[in-house]
């Protein structure tokens, strides 16, 4: 009933509880504002999540695609076998969390997770990201979302998407400038360190609009 559709970001946001403590109000404000401004300026492409869990913030890109008048092919990209062996870039002076194999969901509970919310399931991609195939990718990307943690994982992520990303698209990186996780802020720094791009810094987030 289209009455009954959350048609901002906030009301969806109010509306729904988070699944996981891998999310917070304030960066999905961000992040879902960001998407809701490429679809409203109808920037073309796909929608992607590099690193999607169980789910957390997938179910909310889903909820704003539902609401939105324009139809968008969601993508999500993960192991499924949760993270993978830190790197020397990954080391952090903040302690030793996140180790190889935590956060791991199964593509099951993450399939469990659209149900419960009656939401239609996202295109599932189980892979490693330095496995996927261009085939495993759209063409053209309006907007994406990275959070998978580590350095190469953001790397591999970031090479997949930029050249994908239409013009006014823009990708959002979690973990940008967080102590525990210096592998995020390697990576982004180090891939765009030749682009004449402006790096939004938000609440752990690093946004990055395509020219
Ligand atoms: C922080 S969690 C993602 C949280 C999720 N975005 C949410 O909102 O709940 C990181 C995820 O990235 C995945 N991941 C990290 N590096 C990866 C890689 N190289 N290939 C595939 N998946 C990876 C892990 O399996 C894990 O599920």
């Amino acid at each position: 009933m289209p009455g009954n559709i959350a048609n901002s970001t906030s009301q969806i946001i109010e509306r729904h509880q988070l699944i996981s403590d891998q999310m917070d109000k304030e960066r999905l404000t961000l992040i879902l504002k960001r998407l809701d401004q490429a679809l409203k300026h109808h920037i073309p492409g796909d929608i992607v999540e590099f690193g999607c869990y169980l789910g957390t913030t997938s179910l909310f890109i889903a909820r704003l695609l539902e609401a939105s008048t324009t139809i968008r092919r969601f993508h999500v990209y993960d192991s499924f076998e949760g993270l993978p062996d830190k790197t020397i870039e990954d080391a952090s002076v903040a302690g030793s969390d996140f180790k190889a194999g935590e956060l791991k969901a199964s593509k099951r509970q993450l399939i469990r997770n659209f149900k419960h919310a009656h939401l239609k399931s996202p295109l599932i991609h189980k892979a490693w990201f330095n496995e996927l195939k261009n085939k495993d990718l759209p063409n053209q990307i309006a907007f994406a979302f990275v959070d998978s943690d580590f350095y190469h994982s953001i790397y591999n992520s970031l090479e997949m998407i930029w050249p994908r990303l239409s013009s006014g698209g823009a990708v959002i990186i979690d973990d940008y400038n967080r102590s525990s996780l210096p592998g995020a802020t390697r990576a982004v720094n180090d891939f765009f360190t030749a682009s004449n791009v402006r790096i939004q810094h938000q609440s752990n987030l690093a946004i990055i609009t395509k020219p």
